[in-house]
């Protein structure tokens, strides 16, 4: 259709017909096969069938099954009036079936063509399943991570949030999509505006208090980069944000998301955030509800009954409502046919007998290949790792047969494709020659915990052999061991929407286990999984290499036995910063400076900005990572450092692969503004870029710093250039200063 007959169709339609687009429901609305209309849940969502007929409803939310989606679609076109088809939406984070690792692991590989070809295969899969949308890319920067949902992040940086937010959406949607979303594309929706991600203590739901200069920073461009490769939705979020609900917040979603960052396309609430503006204390009932979250431009009520119940009401007393109606509903017409639904409605599931890429070979390598970039080394000592051939190898631990290892919102995935760590090894042992050996050591959860976890307390495997059994009988395997390959990590229900954790550690009962094993005095290689950045400074010394698997998806375990063997070199560097003890967080690289920095020569002396109990310095600090291979950093040259403002600056090095592994590294370059009218952090990630160097080989690396690199947002959302000094860093890590020198530019 072109935009006349949109418009056509759209004036064709009654108010209660246009409202009804607005409406998100579930799928157990929908009948499949006779009346349209299921009566239970509208009594239980509050639907009020005089203002509100079901037949009306625009989208339908987390129905996935393609057989599902196809007659739901089937049976509402039979019967409506317009032909308006349905708009299938749903939650494919990181994969449908073929599940990638967490978005928090896979910013961790720094190599986002294959975020990008992660993206591709997911909406491949998404549109053979017969899905519309996705609710992805979610790019809320995090830096706590009591914070359960830290695991859909791309963590803390922004540029990293940036490019993951470019590169999925690229993915998703296709490159260049403006117009049509085509086959094998779907349209995607950047989540969650805004800055959800900072949560008072990582408690969820809990208010986000920011100043502008963090918000426009740090924050924003993330959301604002998916506006820029052209993203067809934008999810609200649920928080309050400095003191006002971001659903109905009328300066970020009119005055910057449509209004600066120039957004056209359809924004949606997140779940029933439109109903909960009362609970937050803004809004006196759900009609005030209605008016203010839709007079900030919110089009779509996911899943709650108050534009059903009250936007007639809102739009007979004022009538120029009719007008952001009318705007409204053309969005969500205008993606609807740039899915091409009214001429294809079933799109992707029009025949049965199709053959699909779910789970192909190719996706799998594809999930197998982001898990080997996305695992961190973060300890090796006297190089353990990678394993020699021949060996006894004890695997220990209540993660090395278990499946479930693709996180909380891998909620289309199956544990039953997942490859086990178990499998993996098991799978290398002939050609390694290792002869393995397995004890379970002790429960994924402690009883005592289980009680914590709710609805999913089912969910989590019981196990009646009591604790010290089951250490005794690790200890005897691993006796008879040269090696101990232990894997551990919280349970996939303890991170997540709404898994704050106030004390994010490895389990008391899994520390005893490994402070067990380690008096036996056999090299333990610790595997640990999780959703988050846990708390190891207890176990730190107790184990001889770690490699943080995150949740690494469907083939992890082949990734992690790939690494452990050195048949692939690990060369992810951390997203997120690790902690020492929970009173360090919020811990991050991109502070400020402050006054009274550290002074390490004088440590003792009071008056310094430090703690009296514990470091300021992180365990493990963002852009970390180790590799089998030895990279050294050499010639760091800048071609000029006293430079007009239309000058071109170039910096560049050279690394050296001093090893006899082929391996990847990731450079990375920092920018410390010196001085400004608004104060800038004391380093900021600029460029980075990973390069694969053979055995003994060395390339130069170089970056071209750009004006946009020196510059920094003010308190009303301008970039702004400042003439000065500037320091740059050229290293392995945010903490790496080895290379660095300080520019001026007048
Ligand atoms: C989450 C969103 C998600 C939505 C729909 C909410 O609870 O915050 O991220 O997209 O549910 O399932």
């Amino acid at each position: 259709m072109n935009l006349n007959d949109l418009n056509l169709l759209l004036n064709n339609l009654t108010v209660e017909e246009k409202i009804g687009q607005l409406i998100q429901l579930t799928g157990d609305f929908f009948d499949q096969e006779d009346e349209i209309i299921e009566t239970g849940p509208m009594t239980k969502l509050g639907l009020d069938d005089n203002k509100y007929d079901v037949k009306n409803t625009g989208s339908v939310l987390n129905v996935v099954n393609g057989k599902d989606i196809l007659n739901i679609q089937k049976n509402y076109l039979e019967q409506s009036k317009h032909k308006i088809p349905l708009l299938f939406m749903a939650d494919i984070i990181y994969g449908y079936k073929t599940i990638l690792p967490i978005p928090l692991a896979q910013t961790c590989s720094w190599n986002f063509n294959l975020v990008k070809d992660g993206a591709s295969m997911m909406a491949k899969e998404c549109f053979e399943a017969g899905i519309h949308v996705t609710f992805s890319p979610m790019v809320d920067i995090v830096r706590d991570p009591r914070w359960g949902r830290v695991l859909e992040s791309p963590g803390e940086d922004t540029l990293l949030s940036k490019m993951y937010s470019k590169y999925m959406v690229e993915g998703i949607q296709g490159q260049d999509c403006n117009d049509e979303i085509g086959n094998n594309k779907i349209a995607a929706c950047v989540k969650h505006f805004a800055a959800y991600g900072a949560p008072r203590a990582g408690l969820e739901y809990a208010e986000v208090e920011l100043s502008q200069s963090t918000l426009w920073n740090d924050y924003f461009p993330g959301y604002k980069e998916a506006v820029d490769s052209g993203v067809k939705f934008v999810m609200t979020s649920f928080n309050l944000l400095n003191g006002i609900p971001c659903t109905g917040n009328i300066w970020l979603n009119k005055d910057i998301l449509r209004g600066k960052f120039g957004f056209n396309g359809v924004l949606i609430s997140d779940y029933a955030a439109i109903e909960e503006l009362t609970k937050h204390g803004f809004t006196k009932d759900a009609f005030d509800s209605a008016s203010i979250a839709f007079e900030s431009t919110v089009d779509i009520d996911m899943k709650t009954s108050v534009y059903a119940n009250n936007l007639l009401d809102v739009v007979k007393i004022d009538n120029k409502k009719l007008d952001l109606l009318n705007t409204a509903v053309l969005r969500i017409l205008r993606v609807k046919n740039e899915l091409g639904l009214f001429e294809n409605p079933y799109r992707g599931v029009e025949n049965e007998d199709r053959v699909t890429s779910i789970l192909s070979s190719e996706h799998l390598d594809l999930s197998k290949n982001m898990a080997e970039e996305s695992v961190v080394m973060l300890k090796n000592s006297r190089n353990i790792l990678p394993l020699k051939k021949d060996l006894d190898v004890a695997l220990i631990g209540p993660y090395i047969k278990e499946k479930a290892t693709l996180g909380f919102w891998a909620i289309t995935g199956e544990n039953k494709d997942t490859i086990t760590l178990e499998e993996g090894v098991k799978n290398l042992s002939d050609s390694m020659n290792w002869r393995v050996s397995y004890a379970l050591g002790c429960p994924m959860v402690c009883e005592s915990e289980i009680k914590n976890y709710g609805k999913y307390a089912e969910k989590i495997e019981r196990v009646s052999v009591p604790e010290d059994k089951l250490r005794e009988e690790a200890i005897e395997i691993s006796s008879k061991s040269d090696v101990i390959i232990l894997a551990v990590g919280e349970s996939t229900y303890q991170s997540g929407e709404a898994g704050s954790r106030s004390n994010p550690c490895i389990p008391d009962h899994q520390i005893k286990l490994i402070k067990k094993l380690k008096k036996i005095g056999k090299p333990i290689v610790l595997i640990v999984y999780a959703g988050r950045p846990l708390i190891m400074s207890d176990i730190i010394d107790d184990v001889d290499a770690i490699l943080y698997a995150w949740y690494p998806g469907t083939m992890g375990g082949q990734a992690l036995a790939n690494l452990i063997s050195g048949n692939v070199n690990p060369s992810g560097k951390l997203s997120m910063t690790f902690p020492r003890n929970v009173g360090q967080i919020p811990i991050y690289y991109n502070t400020y400076k402050t006054g009274r920095p550290i002074d390490y020569e004088n440590y003792n002396h009071r008056f310094y900005s430090k703690y009296l109990d514990e470091k300021v310095t992180p365990l493990f600090s963002f852009g970390y990572g180790l590799s089998y291979s030895n990279f050294i950093y050499k010639n760091f040259k800048v071609d000029n450092k006293s430079l007009k403002q239309e000058e071109k600056l170039k910096v560049s090095i050279t690394i050296e692969n001093r090893s006899e592994y082929i391996g990847k590294e990731i450079v990375q370059l920092y920018i410390d503004d010196m001085y400004s009218t608004i104060v800038r952090p004391r380093k900021e990630l600029k460029a980075f870029k990973k390069v694969l160097l053979k055995p003994f080989e060395e390339v130069e690396v170089s970056f071209s710093i750009t004006e946009e690199m020196l510059s920094f947002y003010d308190n009303e959302g301008e970039l702004h250039f400042e003439l000065g000094e500037f320091k740059i860093f050229v290293g392995s890590s945010s903490e790496d200063e080895m290379n660095q020198c300080i520019i001026s530019i007048d």
